[in-house]
C-alpha cells in the first residue's frame, strides 16, 4: 500500500512541476524587465584572496595584499594594465561562476563605476572572519557586510523597495572566507595561540560566521553558497614554513589540523541552519579532499606539479615574493602556469579555479551539495517545487519507516 501512495504522489509532483514550469514560461515575458532581465539570480560575494576582484586596490594596505602588479593576470583575459587585481595568473573562481550562471563580470564593490544590480563583489585580499585579523590592512567580514547595506540602500532607491527586495531574495551569496583567520590571524599570532586553545579558536570563527550568514538572511538572503577551506598546510607559503621541516616537503600539519575542524564546524553549522531558518539553501563542497587529490596527483588531472608554485622564491617558491613588489624583490617564474596547481605561495592557478568553479557548478550531489550552485541560481521561481519535495521527502519518509 504504501509504495501505491508514493507512486500517486509522484505523478503527482509530475504533475504539479509541469504546471509551475508553464507558469512561470508563461509568466517570464511580462516580468518588470528593470530588475536583471536574464533569468538568473544577482551574485554578492563576501571573501578574501579567493575571491578579491581588486577591491584592495582602493585602500591603504601592503604589497602582499595587493596583486595589481605583474606577473598576476599575465594569461591576458583581463587585458587591462595595470592587472585588476586577482590573486591569480588569470581569473578567479567567481569569474567562472558569474559566466556559468550568464552574468557580466561582478565589479568590485569600491570600484567607483560598480553597478549593482547584477550583484557586487566585496572580498577583499587578506581578510578575515574575525576583525583582529589583519586588522588596518584588509575590510574584514564585518565590514563587508557593512557595505552590503549600501549596497542595499542604492538598490532600494534604483528598483524601489519591492524591487530590491525581489532581487535580494533571489541571489546568491557566495562566501570565501577563513584562511587568513587561521594562518596569519592563529599560527601566525603568538598572542592569540596563548589566548585560545584551537578548538575555541575554530569556535570563535565558526561563530562569527555564523552571525554573518544570519544577517544575510535576516535582510532577506536565501541562496548561499560556501567555498569550504583547502588543506591550508600544502600551500607553498606553509609547506615552507613548517616547523617539522626535516620532513622533506610535508604539509604544515597543524594549519591542515584548522581547516580540517573548520570545515567540519561549518558543515555541522549548516545542517543545523538549513532546519532553524525556513527556505535556507546552500551549496557546500569539500575543496580540502578536492584540492588535497590535484597535489598529491596533479597528473591525474592535467597538472605537472602540485607542490611547488609557479610563481615565487625559495624553498616550494614558499616565499611569497612574487612580482618583486615586496622586501625580498628575487622571484622565479614558471613558463606555463597552466602546469601548475599554486600560482604563487598561497594561491591557486586560473585552472584551478575553473576546475573546483565548474565541480561547484554542476557537480555531483554526493561532493557538493544539498543544491549546486546552478540549481540554486537557476530554479529561482521553482523555490516552491524544492518546498513541495521537501515535504515529499518527509512525507514518503514518514509513510515508509511506519509501514
Ligand atoms: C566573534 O569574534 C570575537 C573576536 O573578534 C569574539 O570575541 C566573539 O565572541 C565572537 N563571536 C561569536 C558569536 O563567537
Amino acid at each position: 500500500m504504501g509504495r501505491r501512495l508514493l507512486n500517486y504522489l509522484l505523478l503527482l509532483l509530475l504533475v504539479l512541476l509541469v504546471v509551475v514550469l508553464q507558469v512561470n514560461l508563461t509568466c517570464a515575458g511580462g516580468e518588470d524587465s528593470s530588475t536583471s532581465s536574464s533569468s538568473s539570480s544577482a551574485l554578492f560575494i563576501f571573501g578574501d584572496s579567493t575571491v578579491d576582484p581588486g577591491n584592495n586596490n582602493y585602500i591603504e594596505t601592503v604589497p602582499e595584499n595587493r596583486a595589481n602588479y605583474k606577473p598576476y593576470g599575465q594569461n591576458g583575459f583581463f587585458q587591462q594594465s595595470p592587472p585588476t587585481g586577482r590573486f591569480s595568473d588569470g581569473r578567479v573562481i567567481v569569474d567562472f561562476i558569474a559566466e556559468y550562471a550568464k552574468l557580466p563580470l561582478i565589479p568590485p564593490f569600491l570600484e567607483p563605476s560598480a553597478e549593482y544590480v547584477n550583484g557586487v563583489n566585496f572580498g577583499s585580499g587578506g581578510a578575515g572572519i574575525l576583525s583582529e585579523t589583519n586588522q588596518g590592512l584588509v575590510i574584514d567580514l564585518k565590514t563587508q557586510l557593512k557595505n552590503f547595506e549600501v549596497v542595499e540602500k542604492a538598490l532600494t532607491e534604483k528598483l524601489g523597495e519591492k524591487g530590491a527586495k525581489k532581487l535580494i531574495s533571489e541571489a546568491v551569496y557566495f562566501i570565501s572566507i577563513g584562511s587568513n583567520d587561521y594562518m596569519g590571524g592563529y599560527l601566525g599570532n603568538p598572542t592569540m595561540q596563548q589566548l585560545y586553545h584551537p578548538e575555541e579558536y575554530v569556535g570563535m570563527v565558526i561563530g562569527n560566521l555564523t552571525q554573518a550568514i544570519q544577517e544575510l538572511y535576516e535582510k532577506g538572503g536565501r541562496k548561499f553558497g560556501f567555498l569550504s577551506l583547502s588543506p591550508l598546510g600544502c600551500l607553498p607559503a606553509l609547506r615552507a614554513a613548517n616547523p617539522k621541516g626535516n620532513e622533506e616537503g610535508g604539509c604544515f600539519e597543524e594549519a591542515c589540523a584548522l581547516a580540517l575542524a573548520h570545515n567540519n564546524a561549518l558543515k555541522a553549522v549548516l545542517t543545523s541552519l538549513e532546519h532553524l531558518f525556513k527556505g535556507f539553501k546552500y551549496c557546500n563542497s569539500n575543496f580540502y579532499v578536492w584540492l588535497e587529490d590535484r597535489i598529491n596527483n596533479p597528473s591525474k588531472y592535467g597538472f605537472k606539479e602540485g607542490m611547488n608554485a609557479c610563481c615565487g622564491t625559495g624553498p616550494f617558491r614558499g616565499l611569497f615574493t612574487c612580482g618583486g613588489t615586496k622586501k625580498v624583490t628575487d622571484y622565479q617564474l614558471c613558463d606555463n602556469a597552466d602546469d601548475y596547481v599554486w600560482w604563487d605561495s598561497f594561491h591557486p592557478t586560473e585552472r584551478i579555479h575553473e576546475q573546483f568553479a565548474k565541480a561547484l557548478w554542476d557537480g555531483p550531489l554526493d561532493f557538493v551539495g544539498p543544491y549546486n550552485l546552478q540549481q540554486l541560481f537557476f530554479f529561482n521561481k521553482l523555490t516552491k517545487i524544492f518546498d513541495l519535495v521537501d515535504d515529499l521527502n518527509r512525507y514518503s519518509a514518514d509513510l515508509l519507516t511506519h509501514n
